[in-house]
């Protein structure tokens, strides 16, 4: 096959600026972290922006030139790797008769379709590490400390890197906490004498009756709302409610950079033959997925508009309860 690769994601197929895909140019990649062809959370081929006089923006549909482009270009297949986003995309542009497969690639996890997706693991890995290295002071000067992870929408990081790090607390947008529990549990453990407590907070947390806190809105983007700042209402509530000296760290794109895990990098290699077998084989119209144990291909139409998010009675949740993390209720 002769690979092309398309820069910045779809702003390439915009702004017609693709590479060649040779074996020099990915030779050694596998260890790295992030893309060497650079992405774009922006770029929407549906939805351009465009600057008119006055200064006023309008949004214009160039999905047709996309397409015009890739028959420029002689291309069979399109692979997209992304999030929900890029799937949402990539359905759109399959109804316009692309043939293209979904490679699912997201810290968040929250892809529909498949149980698990690329770079969860590494960033998981990444935020378990920063607990255990937060665990030291907290032991040390017997202080609550409050570490906010990334994963929008979906609990799955701040769970997992919880359960890993030995969170006591862990907060996530599908439970909505009490403030009053969470108090009550970091208490409880400085009167027993465990005089520190870790509490892990997903970005999308929120209180029983309040609202997940918007960091920033990223105008243009498919998904313009940021996240963040959670961490820190959560602490600044515990310390006046409890009187416990508490600590904020937010641990941000930390999670995203260094080199990927050995299990990533195999999900992403096992991705990838899946991936270029569907396109060998001419089908299109479907997102590369783990099933169980298995690689499979599920039609990107049944995944669109939907997030995977951690189900509150899921056994992960029982596991974390019955060694004694609060979950905030
Ligand atoms: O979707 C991945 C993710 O890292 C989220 O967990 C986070 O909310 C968001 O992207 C951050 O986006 P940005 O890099 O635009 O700040």
């Amino acid at each position: 096959m002769e690979v092309i690769g398309i820069e910045d994601g779809y702003e390439g197929l915009l702004t017609k600026n693709v590479v060649p895909m040779d074996w020099v140019k990915v030779s050694g990649i596998l260890t790295q972290g992030g893309t060497i062809l650079g992405t774009s959370n922006i770029a929407n081929p549906f939805r351009v922006p465009v600057k008119k006089a006055g200064g006023k923006t309008v949004f214009i549909d160039e999905s047709d030139k996309v397409a015009g482009y890739v028959e420029e270009l002689g291309l069979d297949n399109l692979v997209c790797i992304g999030g929900d986003g890029t799937m949402a995309i990539a359905q759109r542009l399959s109804q316009k008769g692309i043939r293209l497969v979904g490679v699912p690639k997201t810290i968040d996890n929250d892809i529909w379709g498949t149980d698990i997706t690329f770079g969860f693991d590494s960033a998981m890995g990444a935020a378990t590490e920063a607990i255990d290295k937060i665990h030291t002071t907290a032991m040390s000067h017997h202080r609550v400390m409050v570490i906010e992870v990334m994963g929008r929408y979906a609990g799955w990081l701040a769970l997992e890197s919880g359960i890993a790090g030995g969170g006591d607390v862990i907060l996530i947008p599908e439970i909505p906490y009490k403030i009053d529990v969470v108090c009550e549990v970091v208490e409880k453990r400085s009167k027993e004498g465990r005089r520190f407590s870790i509490v892990v907070v997903a970005e999308g947390a929120k209180p029983e009756c309040g609202e997940q806190v918007v960091q920033r809105v990223v105008k243009d983007s498919t998904d313009p709302v940021r996240l963040g700042g959670i961490g820190l209402k959560v602490a600044r509530d515990m310390e006046e409610k409890t009187g416990l000296e508490c600590r904020v760290t937010v641990l941000g794109h930390l999670q995203r950079g260094g080199t990927p895990s050995a299990f990533d990098r195999i999900l992403a290699t096992r991705f990838g033959v899946k991936a270029s077998e569907l396109c060998h084989n001419g089908v299109g119209g479907v997102m590369v997925a783990v099933r169980g144990r298995d690689i499979v291909a599920v039609p990107l139409s049944d995944i669109g508009g939907k997030t995977r998010t951690v189900d509150p009675f899921s056994p992960m949740i029982e596991v974390a309860k019955k060694v004694g993390t609060c979950m905030g209720i």
